[in-house]
């Protein structure tokens, strides 16, 4: 199965999914894709061999089909059977979303469907929560919705920051998401709880 990577920061999750894919797994990285130059992730992609592409999306000025079209197109010429979107922080449509709808699959740092959207461990804190962590869930056309393929928890401590619960989730998402992508591409969807 080939696989293709979607970020827009540092890449820590896209590491950990691409230093998975090796040896007896049934998948291999094919392809690491930014919608920013800017993007950390892209120097670490090409240091691992991992083919790089950048589709900026500001030149499209809100004309969103046509960004998602030039996205599609430079995904389709690498020949992905599975997007994984790791921190890839460009809201999709569903015109985008139906045409890889069943192969594409998010990490998104809550336990959701608590706190979609931005912001979620300052909202956990705020919210009193003493459990966060992350989720990976396969993508529909609603925000952070989808059927959920994994989950890890993590305690939230007293004098937890944003910060400390970020980094806390991110250990587990560095553990989840790698997990659940082994488990699909062997062609199972059953649920994954750490
Ligand atoms: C991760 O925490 C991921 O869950 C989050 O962005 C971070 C990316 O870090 N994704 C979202 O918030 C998606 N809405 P990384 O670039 O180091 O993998």
């Amino acid at each position: 199965m080939r696989v293709a990577i979607l970020i827009s920061g540092g890449g820590s999750n896209m590491v950990a999914l691409a230093r998975s894919m090796t040896g007896d797994h049934p998948a291999r990285a094919v392809l690491v894709l930014s919608n920013t130059d800017g993007a950390g992730g892209l120097a670490r992609a090409e240091d691992m061999g991992i083919e790089t592409a950048v589709v900026d999306h500001r030149p499209y000025k809100g004309d969103r089909a046509a960004f998602e079209d030039a996205l599609h197109n430079r995904i389709v010429a690498s020949a992905p059977d599975l997007i994984c979107l790791a921190g890839f922080m460009r809201v999709l449509t569903e015109g985008f979303v139906s045409r890889w709808q069943g192969r594409m699959l998010n990490i998104h740092p809550s336990l959701l469907p608590k706190y979609r959207g931005l912001h979620t461990h300052a909202r956990a804190i705020e919210a009193g929560e003493s459990e966060h962590g992350c989720t990976v869930h396969e993508v529909t056309p609603a925000l952070d919705d989808g059927p959920i393929l994994g989950q890890a928890r993590v305690p939230v401590l007293p004098g937890d920051t944003p910060d400390t619960l970020a980094a806390r989730v991110l250990e587990q998402e560095h553990r989840l998401y790698p997990a659940v992508l082994r488990r699909v591409a062997s062609g199972d969807k059953t649920r994954i709880d750490l």
